[in-house]
């Protein structure tokens, strides 16, 4: 490698072979004491279906295998390992408190069918947590139930199809910014509604004049990410909020981004109608390997009949229940109750930190963000000046005349030990280098960073190739991109027998 740098680089166990490899007659890895009971003949007991001998199985002492799965299990990145600066995910460190109380026997261990009155803690979980959440947000009322925030998507806008077929016409277009998460318009199209793209001003924000013009009486409701994927925070939201008021749509709030406004604004103060959170962002829940996560819908009292049901209530005796009995709800979204350990670790999180907490992680979210910015600002070109929260976009447009594109530049960034950016995400900029530190991340690891991607430039420069061929220092490099499609093609065909 041309250029060196202060982050380690390359993994001492890079070359772990197979198990198979390993493999030597007459080794084992346990060793069991003498028979003390009668012994049994299997091949009576289980005829035709005993198996006679395990095949091809690799034979390898304990410390052999301890090492070989250690060392697989160090090939993947973690949170735990450094910066994961993947914007849009806001991949924080989940702290340990988190995953100690979860795994709290009476939490971990309790099933969902248990009675009512001996789930009075669970409950409580869930009452605390929500009450919590409603006054981070403003909002009059919440459910817990959806499991991820596409989910809460979908189940926000059937509320709001709900509420709009309450009034007599459940309307036909959903508008939908140009800055919006791709969630967004797959949502409204799944729930049966056509998208209206919005084209954003030069600023990042949503055009105020055009957004008059395209709102009537056919519009249920707006779907604004906010901050959007720019991490720019729409600054006429209240006109916003008015205009869609006016002609009897609602405001939907994409709050995945809630990390950036957590402790500072209030989405219900500002004219928010419908809402949802992603707690396995904002909250520090465990993010990635599929899930499990969270995405509760916060909403104002005129959608509060329209939750999906049960919700929690407080009875007549004062103790905690469901209540099913609820004529106009959308229904049942998520088996059971949602995704009760991540209520846990979200509420450890947020008692842990306590309300000023909260807002210093927020303040830290946006400094770290605004920081990086700062440090690689004219290295990489900004298209958007406006000022940006937990997350900044940069393009490749200045690499790219050098033949060198934002996924290059991500691969390089794989040899300076950091977890690639998010490439190529939001489409608004082509090319896009989306970059979320999080408030996990101290200074020192945020100087590597600007330090690393300033390195990248200068050899772009100097050595573009070099950038090209990139990753240089891990087990598979970039060749084998061309077999993915084959090696998907290989799985459907297994699975599907096509
Ligand atoms: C702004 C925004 N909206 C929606 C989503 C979708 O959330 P999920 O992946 O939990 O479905 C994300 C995911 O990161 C997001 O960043």
């Amino acid at each position: 490698m041309k250029h060196m740098t202060r982050k380690a680089t390359r993994h001492v166990n890079q070359n772990e072979g197979l198990i198979f490899e390993k493999s030597g007659a007459g080794k084992a890895a346990w060793k069991l004491p003498p028979l003390d009971v009668p012994d049994v003949d299997t091949g009576k007991l289980l005829g035709v279906t005993e198996r006679k001998s395990l095949g091809n199985m690799p034979e390898v002492s304990e410390i052999e295998i301890i090492r070989h799965f250690t060392r697989l299990s160090t090939w993947n990145y973690a949170i735990d390992l450094g910066m994961y600066p993947l914007g849009s995910c806001t991949m924080k460190y989940n702290p340990r408190v988190n995953e100690v109380v979860s795994r709290l026997e009476g939490l971990a261990n309790g099933h969902p069918y248990q009675p009512e009155r001996i789930s009075q803690g669970a409950l409580r979980i869930m009452k605390t947590l929500s009450e919590c959440l409603i006054e981070i947000t403003g909002m009059d009322a919440i459910t817990l139930q959806p499991a991820a925030g596409a989910h809460g998507e979908l189940t926000g806008l059937l509320m709001v199809r709900a509420f709009q077929q309450a009034n007599g016409n459940p309307r036909k277009k959903i508008l939908i910014p140009d800055s919006a998460h791709g969630t967004n318009p797959a949502t409204a199209a799944m729930v049966g509604y056509s998208v209206e793209k919005m084209t954003s001003n030069a600023q990042g924000m949503v055009d105020v004049a055009a957004l008059t013009a395209q709102s009537n009486e056919d519009v249920a409701a707006l779907m604004l990410t906010n901050p959007n994927t720019l991490g720019i925070f729409e600054q006429e939201i209240h006109k916003i909020a008015d205009i869609m008021h006016d002609k009897g749509g609602l405001l939907y709030m994409d709050g995945a981004n809630m990390n950036a406004l957590v402790g500072k604004v209030r989405p219900g103060d500002f004219g928010v109608d419908v809402m949802h959170l992603n707690l396995h962002k904002t909250f520090s829940t465990p993010h990635g390997g599929g899930g499990p996560g969270s995405g509760p819908v916060a909403v104002k009292q005129v959608l509060e009949p329209f939750l999906p049901k049960p919700v929690v209530i407080t009875k007549c005796d004062g103790t905690l229940g469901f209540e099913y009995d609820r004529p106009h709800s959308v229904g049942r979204v998520r088996s059971f109750y949602g995704n009760f350990g991540m209520f846990v670790r979200a509420l450890a999180y947020i008692m842990a930190n306590g309300p000023d907490g909260l807002r210093q992680t927020t303040e830290d979210a946006v400094l770290n963000a605004n920081y990086i910015r700062k440090g690689i600002e004219g290295v990489y070109d900004l298209p958007y000046a406006t000022r940006t929260m937990h997350e900044v976009v940069f393009s490749d447009k200045i690499q790219a005349k050098k033949g060198v594109k934002t996924m290059d530049i991500a691969k390089r960034l794989i040899d300076y030990g950091f977890h690639p950016y998010t490439t190529a995400f939001p489409l608004i900029v082509p090319g896009a280098l989306m970059i979320e530190p999080t408030e996990s991340e101290p200074k020192e690891e945020l100087d590597l960073f600007i330090e690393a991607m300033k390195s990248i430039a200068e050899e772009v420069e100097e050595d573009p190739q070099l950038v090209l061929d990139a990753p240089h220092s891990t087990r598979v490099s970039r060749e084998d991109q061309h077999f993915w499609p084959c090696v998907f093609r290989l799985t459907v065909t297994v699975v599907t027998g096509r």
